[in-house]
């Protein structure tokens, strides 16, 4: 059986670990942006400056994503046709069709395996990665993500995720084009949640969406096939009466749930 050691805390618990500076933080600040966005679904016809946009989209590409491999895009549909019609592709949603901004975020399972080279090209250009830091992008990766032309290594996959985990843990996941186009989705939605918070704090609203026709959202914007739309997020100045009703969310206790 191959040997693969995914991860090794060895170094990490070996000595002591001084706490290390990190750049300025204000948790004040970020709570209030947290609590002060809204899905807003009627904007005033007020425009968002480009540079707002431009910040708003590099807050969204830092948002975390697994393995660093980035498989998402942000399509920022500028032209106007293009966004009407996409506001109508989102059934004529008024956070869609009152916007001044459209961004349609989608999730890229089927460029994993470029990004990885990407990956793989900088760090051998920079001579000071660890032998480890590579290895991740040229073995683990590789047999994580990879299913195999048509899904043929799937079974073979999955017993050997099987075999494996009844004796050590082992991710079982990736073994469906589904589960790797959820893997993409998850991060694709961290960028998105860095977009809606940085519009707030900016001072501008967004509106993430569902309600659209994932197949002509598709063919609006020439994705291929195996992208996979994750979210349309329209934003714009907040109007009187775009938020419907006050905040609710259902009691902590059935979202936390405690280990002790
Ligand atoms: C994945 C996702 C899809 C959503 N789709 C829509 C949508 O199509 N139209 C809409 O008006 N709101 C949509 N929403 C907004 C939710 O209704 C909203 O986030 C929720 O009611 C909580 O309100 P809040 O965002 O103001 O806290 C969506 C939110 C998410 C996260």
């Amino acid at each position: 059986m191959v040997k693969v050691k995914v991860f090794d805390s060895k170094d990490a618990t070996s000595k002591p670990r001084e706490r290390a500076e990190a750049a300025a933080h204000d948790a004040a600040a970020f709570h209030a942006v947290v609590e002060a966005r809204r899905s807003v679904r009627i904007y005033t016809d007020e425009p968002v400056p480009e540079e707002v946009m431009w910040r708003c989209l590099d807050a969204a590409q830092l948002a975390p994503n697994s393995s660093n491999l980035q498989a998402w895009e942000a399509h920022w549909v500028r032209n106007p046709e293009q966004r009407k019609a996409l506001a109508a592709i989102c059934m004529g949603q008024p956070a869609a069709v009152t916007a001044a901004e459209l961004v349609v975020f989608v999730a890229r399972p089927d460029v994993w395996r470029q990004h990885n080279q990407w990956m793989i090209d900088r760090l051998k250009a920079d001579a000071t990665t660890p032998a480890k830091g590579l290895q991740y992008f040229e073995k683990i990766t590789k047999l994580v993500y990879t299913l195999g032309p048509f899904g043929v290594l799937r079974p073979f996959k999955w017993l050997w995720f099987t075999v494996r985990g009844w004796s050590t843990p082992t991710p079982r996941e990736p073994l469906s084009l589904g589960q790797l186009a959820t893997w993409a989705h998850k991060s694709t939605a961290l960028a998105c949640a860095h977009y809606m918070l940085a519009m707030r704090a900016e001072g501008f609203d967004s509106c993430p969406m569902e309600g659209f026709d994932a197949l002509r959202v598709r063919r609006l914007l020439g994705l291929p096939r195996g992208a996979k739309v994750t979210m349309v997020i329209s934003s714009g100045r907040r109007a009187e009466g775009g938020v419907y009703g006050p905040r609710f969310r259902f009691p902590r206790e059935t979202f936390v749930k405690e280990h002790a």
